[in-house]
């Protein structure tokens, strides 16, 4: 466990580095840094010619800002704003923007600015993977999700028919900056949504982030702005702990999956329609984690209770029950939608365990009865 006082929560600014050897970069972590984002680009990577993907929620409420701030550095500039939402995520959308991009005579020396949420951060950096066989990105989060989990690590994707994320590659940014002033326009339920990855980071091997949380969280999510910094900070340095030893998932990486097979399947279920967030469905992913590990006997009991209580503290769901009436998921459509995870190895689920909070660990021996029961029984319950 590392040594950090649950008192120690001051933190207006961090940098975190991300050791990729040759391919390694800086996270910068900062209220108001969108002001400076020029001249920190210049600073890293030199002046060059940069196009910026977002989508019209972000643009209408920030782009002038970074155009101002590319100005000041003498970056030239372009623009695609895209729609929002998961739909964007899509062959036909990245297609289009592709050729707007060669319309614009982008080379492969130039900068794709990733300017936007999680699904503006996976699209950018597949475009920028693809273009001229591989162009060099830089992401700027913009919701608490993409902040402390998808814009840091190098996954890139779309979306196909068959869920989500299936197309895509490794693809590292080459910075990422982090201006936590920028969650002070995000609607409270998407804050909360990104709350819950803030969470779990505590739950797969931080017992100690997850005490400070219990007590802070609410801070967070009202806006104390160093409370905000310090949880980016400390989610950041573990993501960045976790993707230098474990880059392209073979191992501990994995880890950072927990709650999310069960949260995929409900996404699916729910049809990506914006009715239930990712954060949302992982928040109630990483309790029947927590229950099935318990039920399994690797767990301590009154974990799954601990970690509910505090997920309901601040308003995420916690149950199947909380997102659906009658005509919920059964079991079975959801045991059909996990068998089509990436988290499938040579035909087996891959899990992610817990034997407390803050232990976490992968199997891939889960008895299928079990889940099967378990998940039946989180079907049939409700409110
Ligand atoms: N969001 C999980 C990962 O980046 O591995």
């Amino acid at each position: 466990m590392r040594e950090q006082k649950i008192s120690e929560t001051s933190e207006t600014q961090a940098s975190v580095r991300v050791e990729l050897g040759d391919r390694s970069y800086d996270i910068e972590i900062a209220g108001g840094l969108l002001h400076k984002a020029g001249e920190m680009i210049v600073a890293r990577l030199g002046k060059r010619r940069c196009a910026i993907l977002s989508d019209e929620n972000v643009a209408a409420l920030h782009l002038e800002k970074l155009h101002n701030s590319l100005d000041a550095a003498g970056l030239s500039h372009g623009t695609i704003v895209l729609p929002p939402g998961e739909a964007t995520k899509n062959f036909t959308p990245l297609a289009k923007a592709c050729e707007e991009l060669l319309q614009m005579e982008i080379e492969r020396g130039d900068l794709i600015i990733a300017f936007g949420g999680g699904v503006i951060g996976d699209f950018s950096g597949f475009a920028a993977s693809i273009l001229r066989r591989g162009m060099s990105f830089v992401q700027i989060p913009t919701t608490l999700l993409s902040q402390v989990d998808s814009s840091v690590g190098g996954k890139t994707g779309i979306n196909t028919a068959q869920g989500k994320n299936l197309v895509g590659c490794f693809h590292q940014p080459s910075l990422v900056l982090i201006d936590s002033d920028v969650l002070e326009t995000l609607p409270a339920r998407e804050l909360r949504a990104g709350y819950a990855e803030v969470v779990k980071y505590g739950l797969i091997d931080d017992p100690v982030f997850f005490s400070w949380l219990e007590e802070y969280g609410p801070r967070i999510l009202a806006g104390d702005a160093q409370a905000r910094t310090h949880a980016i900070a400390v989610s950041c340095r573990a993501k960045a702990r976790i993707v230098a030893q474990d880059e392209r998932e073979s191992g501990v990486r994995a880890l950072l999956n927990l709650g999310h097979t069960f949260g995929h399947a409900l996404e699916a279920w729910a049809g990506y329609d914006g009715s239930l967030l990712h954060g949302e469905a992982i928040s109630i992913g990483m309790i029947m984690a927590f229950e099935l590990s318990q039920k399994l006997g690797y767990c301590e009991d009154g974990a799954a209770d601990r970690v509910e209580k505090h997920f309901k503290s601040v308003g995420l769901p916690t149950r199947i029950a909380d997102i659906a009436d009658e005509n919920g998921p059964n079991a079975d459509e959801l045991l059909k939608t996990m068998a089509q995870d990436k988290k499938v190895k040579n035909g087996k689920l891959v899990f992610i365990m817990v034997h407390n909070i803050g232990e976490s660990f992968i199997d891939d021996e889960v008895p299928m009865d079990a889940l099967a029961t378990y998940l039946q029984s989180q079907c049939a319950a409700k409110n």
